[in-house]
C-alpha cells in the first residue's frame, strides 16, 4: 500500500520562545535551537512528491511543537514551498513579525494566531508575552500580507481556560474589527508526560490541582476514557503526517522526542514507505487505544458550548466553508462531515467545528 496524505506538518523550529505552561515546548527547552536546513527541507518535500505521499497544492503546516516564526532562513524555505508548487500555513504565537513581501505571500494558505486570553493577566499566566505588543504584531501581520496581495484566512486560535472566559467577546470584537476568524477550544495539558501521569495518578498533587483549577478538559477525562471505543478504533493521526525539523518521520504530535517511539523513520533516508507504515503501528499506540487516552487527545479540542458567535464571525466561517466546497468539492466534504458526525463523542456538550490534535486545529 503506499501512503497518501493531505495534511502534512513539518517542524521547522525545533525551539519556542514562550512559557506556555500547559505546551511541552514552553516547559522543556532544549540546550540548543534546531531549526530545519534548507536542503533537508527541500529534498524532504521533493521525496514526498515524487513518492506521491503529497500532491501539489497540498498545504504543509510549519510547525508542530515550534515557533516558526523563529526560523532564521523563513522566507528561503517559503521559496521552497513556491518552486515545488505547494502551499504552507502557519501557527504561531506572534511574538516576532516575521520579513512579509510578494514571495512570503505567494502560495501561503492560512496564518494562525494562538492566544491564551486577551488580557496581560492571562499572557502572563500562559505565553509570558507582552499582550499589547502581541496585538501589534498581530495587525502588522494582518495589514502586511494583505498589503501584499494575501487573500486567504487569519484565524486566532483561542485557548479557552477556566480563567478567560469572560476574554473571549473582546477578543472577538478585535477579531472582527480585522476579519479575523476566532476560533475559541478548550486548552489542553498539551505534555506527552504529564498527561500519562496524570492518567496514571502519577502527576505531583501541587501540579494535578493547579492544572485542575485551569483546564476545563480534564473534568471528565475520567469519563471519557473509560467510555472510548477501544477495539478497532483507529486514531485519526493516521491521517497527518508529522515531520520534525531533523527528517524524522514522527508517531504522531503528541509522543514526546525523548519516547523511545517518537519516530518511525526518516523522510530523506531509507525506506519511507516502511516508515509511513510503521506509523500507527508504533508499539506506543496499542496503550494509548486501549487506555483510552488516544481517543481523548483526538477528541479534547472542543469549542465551548457557551461560545456563540457574532454575525461576522459566522459570515467568516460561511466563507471558510464555500472556500473549501470550491477547493475540496462538495461530495467528499459531505462525506467528512457525515463520518465525523457518526464518530462524535457521547456526551453532554454539543460537539464543536474541528476536534483533532493540537495541531490539526489549524484547519
Ligand atoms: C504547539 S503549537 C506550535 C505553534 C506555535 N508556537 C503556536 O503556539 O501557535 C501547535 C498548535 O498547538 C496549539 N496549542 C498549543 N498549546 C495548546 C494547549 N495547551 N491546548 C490546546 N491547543 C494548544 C496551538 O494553538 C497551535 O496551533
Ligand atoms: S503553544 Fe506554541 S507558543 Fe506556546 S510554548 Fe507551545 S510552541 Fe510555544
Ligand atoms: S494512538 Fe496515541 S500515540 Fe498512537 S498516533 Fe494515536 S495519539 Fe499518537
Amino acid at each position: 500500500m503506499s501512503w497518501k496524505y493531505k495534511a502534512v506538518y513539518f517542524e521547522i523550529a525545533g525551539i519556542c520562545n514562550a512559557k506556555c505552561a500547559y505546551c511541552h515546548s514552553g516547559v522543556d527547552r532544549p540546550a540548543r535551537a534546531r531549526f530545519v536546513d534548507v536542503d533537508v527541507f527541500r529534498q524532504a518535500l521533493t521525496r514526498l512528491l515524487a513518492e506521491q505521499v503529497i500532491t501539489k497544492g497540498a498545504v504543509i503546516s510549519l510547525y508542530n511543537w515550534g515557533e516558526p516564526v523563529l526560523h532564521p532562513r523563513l522566507p528561503a524555505l517559503a521559496g521552497v514551498i513556491n518552486e515545488l508548487g505547494l502551499k504552507y500555513a502557519i501557527s504561531t504565537n506572534a511574538s516576532r513579525v516575521p520579513a512579509i513581501d510578494r514571495v512570503f505571500v505567494a502560495n501561503l494558505d492560512h496564518v494562525i494566531f494562538s492566544m491564551p486570553g486577551f488580557s496581560q493577566e492571562a499572557y502572563d499566566r500562559i505565553h509570558g508575552f507582552q499582550f499589547t505588543e502581541i496585538l501589534g504584531n498581530i495587525d502588522r501581520i494582518v495589514t502586511q500580507c494583505r498589503e501584499h496581495g494575501f487573500t486567504g484566512r487569519f484565524a486566532i486560535s483561542y485557548h479557552v481556560y477556566k480563567f478567560n472566559t469572560a476574554e473571549i467577546k473582546p477578543c472577538e470584537r478585535f477579531a472582527d474589527e480585522r476579519g479575523i476568524e476566532l476560533n475559541p477550544y478548550f486548552a489542553i495539558l498539551n505534555n506527552w508526560w504529564e498527561i500519562n501521569d496524570y492518567v496514571t495518578g502519577k502527576l505531583s498533587a501541587e501540579r494535578r490541582q493547579v492544572a485542575q483549577r485551569d483546564l476545563f478538559t480534564l473534568d471528565e477525562i475520567d469519563r471519557i476514557m473509560a467510555a472510548a471505543p477501544k477495539q478497532g478504533y483507529r486514531c485519526p493521526q493516521g491521517d497527518y503526517l508529522n515531520i520534525d525539523e531533523l527528517g524524522n518521520v514522527v508517531t504522531c504530535c503528541q509522543v514526546a522526542r525523548d519516547h523511545p517511539d517518537y519516530a518511525c523513520g526518516h523522510v530523506v533516508r531509507g525506506d519511507l514507505q516502511a516508515a509511513l507504515h510503521r506509523k500507527l503501528r508504533q508499539p506506543v499506540c496499542g496503550g494509548c487505544i486501549n487506555s483510552g487516552l488516544a481517543y481523548y487527545l483526538n477528541t479534547a479540542l472542543q469549542r465551548p458550548p457557551f461560545y456563540s458567535p457574532s454575525l461576522r464571525q459566522r459570515a467568516l466561517q460561511m466563507r471558510k466553508i464555500v472556500r473549501r466546497v470550491a477547493d475540496e468539492g462538495f461530495w467528499p466534504l459531505a462525506a467528512k462531515a457525515v463520518q465525523k458526525g457518526l464518530a462524535a463523542r457521547p456526551r453532554s456538550r454539543p460537539a464543536p467545528g474541528k476536534t483533532a490534535t493540537t495541531s490539526p486545529a489549524s484547519s
